[in-house]
């Protein structure tokens, strides 16, 4: 967290400095099938970030000694474009793109059903091109989806975002600002329908009841996008029953 207290980042209207009410979502955008040669893809938009992802699997695990004789073994890999922020991102893995890495392995795995790929692999690869915060949650809540096109059974699918406080008030899907120079940050993603915790991570200070506050926003969020992942999904894949007449 930044501390340029100089910065205002909620206006003497109440609002955001990108004109946002607290609890104001981004615009989001979702698309699967985005790719051809993966087993599954998607494309999302989240405010500023632009990501892409693909599924291979569920495939032999390569080395062997990844091979789980109950489970398939899920590989998500983050990786941020050297073009994707200001400042030019040295390529390769880093200790925060490895961090993130795991976390959204551990979360899509508690939705996938990997106890019916003893041996596999399922590998999710998840290309930042553009970031402006909140690039984990986004990356994960499009590998859910890039995960179900690829016809992976799932228990559920994957849905976050991320609350936190900035300008002394809990705010909604922190924009960059809001990121780099407010005072927390909480990202959380849940299972759509049972909302079982599958991330949490927090950087920065709240107080038990501001976190409660940010948890409540987050919940009613992800039902919002929890529709956008539908949609995208159900686009591609709804039939139109009246090309076959009555
Ligand atoms: O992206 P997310 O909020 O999940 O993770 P973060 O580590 O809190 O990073 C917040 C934002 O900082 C990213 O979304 C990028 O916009 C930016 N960032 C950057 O400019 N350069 C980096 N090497 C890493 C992050």
């Amino acid at each position: 967290m930044g501390t340029a207290s100089d910065i205002k980042l909620i206006g003497d209207d109440g609002l955001r400095l990108d004109g946002r009410g607290l609890d104001e979502l981004r615009p989001i955008k979702m698309e699967i099938n985005v790719l051809n040669r993966a087993d599954g893809s998607s494309y999302i938009e989240w405010g500023g970030n632009k990501i892409m992802v693909a599924v291979y699997g569920p495939r032999e695990a390569y080395p062997k000694h990844n091979q789980d004789i109950n489970k398939a073994f899920v590989r998500a890999r983050y990786n941020m474009a050297a073009f994707s922020v200001d400042e030019r991102k040295r390529p390769g893995p880093d200790r925060r793109s490895q961090e993130i890495s795991k976390v959204l392995s551990e979360a899509l795995e508690s939705a996938i059903m990997t106890e019916l790929f003893p041996r596999t692999q399922i590998d999710v690869f998840i290309e930042v091109l553009q970031a402006d915060a909140g690039t984990r949650i986004a990356g994960l809540t499009a590998s859910s989806i890039a995960v179900a096109a690829a016809g992976i059974p799932m228990r559920d699918l994957v849905v976050g975002c991320t609350a936190g406080k900035a300008g002394g008030k809990v705010v909604l899907d922190l924009s960059k600002d809001e990121d780099n120079f407010g005072e927390a940050d909480l990202p959380i993603a849940v299972l759509a329908r049972s909302k079982k915790i599958v991330l949490m991570q927090m950087d920065g200070d709240m107080t038990l009841e501001e976190i409660d506050q940010a948890h409540s926003m987050i919940f009613s969020a992800t039902d919002r996008i929890y529709q956008i992942q539908r949609e995208a999904l159900e686009s591609k894949y709804t039939v139109d029953a009246s090309q076959w007449g009555e």
